[in-house]
């Protein structure tokens, strides 16, 4: 416990000469970016390499989306779409309508989300706690008009004041993530980057660091970490279009298509993850490292792995913990799911501790 006196001599001191402008995050606008770029300690030691990752739960919506969700926006008011008091319109289920939703309540603006309905009811209440106007709609393929994307490019269109921020081909996403992450990472590594990698939903995450780590040195190997049942491994790997076996547990990544933010990624290669690679590095970020993070960012760190594996000791990999695990409690971290799954036997058993249910 400080003393009244020396308690107020540290405000004091912290009010005059520790407390820089630079260290003070204006609102939650300011709270997207910067994140800590953390050494994973077990997994370096394992393969010799500098194992590092953005610690992107720590964005201020708790996702890696808010870089994209604000970008988004920006790029629609720079554009004149979106005037003081508008709408902003998505189809999203996950991640990118949690920080257009916060976002929206920073700037003053409404939020209208476009949903699948077979999403849970607790993705639901989460956004209209955060004051979006939530609108599930039936499940149905991209290719038809009445998917939950079209739906929201419709509904903004039919009123006033309205933008679809259009996360998927909207390179506003990617460009947060040129202007941000790329730089950051570059910044924090002293340049000493090797190689980055990283699962992709939007593709914004890859496209954007990809590109700026690419164009500041040719030599950085940017790879693809891809789940069960996307189409990206094939398509990288063989040129085709084809999803690969199975489905995946991990929320937000997987794609069936190429989207304008994952065209034109110099990728140097991709793996693709089994989804009893991403549990088992689920719990043991959790048990080994201190990390409750949900499967993408276990994905991203199985990739990161992987890229050390190819390259050999001695190299600096980079990735990202997308999200915390809380999200994903009822799901990734019951035992009954897991085991109806076929994933329960990817936790180690010394792990299962952890498991509920
Ligand atoms: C949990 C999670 N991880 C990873 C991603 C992938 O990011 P990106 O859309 O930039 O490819 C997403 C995207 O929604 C996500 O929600």
């Amino acid at each position: 416990m400080l003393s009244k006196r020396s308690a107020a001599f540290f405000l004091k001191s912290l009010n005059s000469s520790q407390l820089s402008s630079e260290a003070i995050r204006n609102g939650f606008v300011g709270m997207v970016g910067r994140t800590p770029l953390v050494r994973l300690n077990k997994v370096s030691q394992e393969t010799g390499c500098e194992i590092l990752a953005k610690a992107e739960f720590c964005n201020g919506g708790g996702s890696v989306k808010d870089r994209a969700a604000l970008f988004l926006i920006k790029d629609a008011q720079k554009k004149g779409q979106l005037k003081p008091g508008g709408t902003v319109v998505e189809g999203t289920a996950g991640n990118t309508g949690i920080g257009l939703a916060h976002m929206c309540f920073a700037m003053g603006y409404k939020c209208v989300i476009y949903m699948p309905n077979n999403q849970s009811q607790e993705k639901i209440e989460m956004l209209k706690l955060l004051g979006a106007d939530v609108r599930p709609v039936p499940v149905v393929p991209w290719t038809d008009p009445d998917n939950y994307n079209h739906q929201a490019k419709r509904f903004a269109e039919s009123i006033e004041n309205a933008v679809w921020t259009n996360q998927f081909d909207n390179t506003a996403n990617k460009r947060a993530h040129l202007e941000t992450t790329g730089p950051e990472i570059w910044q924090e590594t002293g340049g000493k980057v090797n190689a980055v990698v990283f699962g992709t939903g939007t593709g914004g995450t890859l496209g954007g660091v990809g590109t700026y780590l690419k164009e500041k040195n040719p030599k950085v190997q940017v790879y693809l970490a891809d789940p069960q049942g996307s189409v990206l491994y094939n398509y990288f790997k063989h040129g085709k279009l084809e999803r690969s076996e199975g489905s995946s547990i991990a929320e937000g990544i997987g794609q069936g298509r190429l989207t304008n933010n994952l065209k034109d990624t110099p990728i140097d290669d991709a793996f693709l993850i089994k989804d009893t690679d991403a549990v088992e590095m689920v719990f043991r970020l959790l048990h080994e490292e201190g990390f409750f993070v949900g499967a993408s960012s276990g994905l991203n760190v199985v990739g990161a792995v992987q890229a050390a594996k190819l390259m050999g000791p001695g190299h600096t990999i980079v990735t990202c913990l997308c999200d915390t695990g809380q999200k994903y409690y009822g799901k990734l971290f019951s035992r009954k799911i897991l085991e109806e799954k076929g994933l329960l036997e990817a936790v180690p058993l010394q792990y299962r501790s952890s498991l509920h249910g």
